[in-house]
């Protein structure tokens, strides 16, 4: 059975902006939502290289221009649309995306089930 939970305001994604997101309360953030050329975005915060935390502090998932997600951990560098890694040492693998759509109200929920769903919050 799958339940929906409200990540934030769809709205308050600013172009190239990633925020990070602790739906199950874990103390970490396991969700990555980002906004790039307009749409919105969903990745489990885990780096295929070796299944950690992409960020170094709260929100720093994206390089300065906004334009790829960095693994802080040893640098790797990932298309902010398709998840793949095009630099470093998971070169070719993807993020694992995930599922949510924007409610009614403007709000980004995640559609989660007893193991996320992949799929995109288009
Ligand atoms: S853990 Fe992400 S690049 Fe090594």
């Amino acid at each position: 059975m799958s339940q929906s939970i409200p990540l934030c305001l769809a709205d308050s994604l600013r172009e190239g902006q990633a925020r990070g997101f602790d739906p199950d309360n874990s103390g970490q953030a396991t969700v990555i939502a980002l906004r790039y050329r307009g749409e919105i975005f969903l990745w489990r915060n885990v780096c295929p290289h070796l299944g950690t935390p992409m960020n170094w502090r709260r929100d720093a998932f994206m390089d300065p221009a906004g334009e790829k997600l960095v693994c802080f951990a040893h640098g790797a560098i990932f298309e902010p649309d398709s998840g793949l890694c095009i630099q470093g040492a998971c070169l070719g693998q993807r993020l694992t995306e995930l599922n949510g759509y924007i409610d009614a109200r403007g709000w980004l929920m995640l559609t989660e089930s007893d193991k996320y769903e992949t799929g995109n919050a288009k």
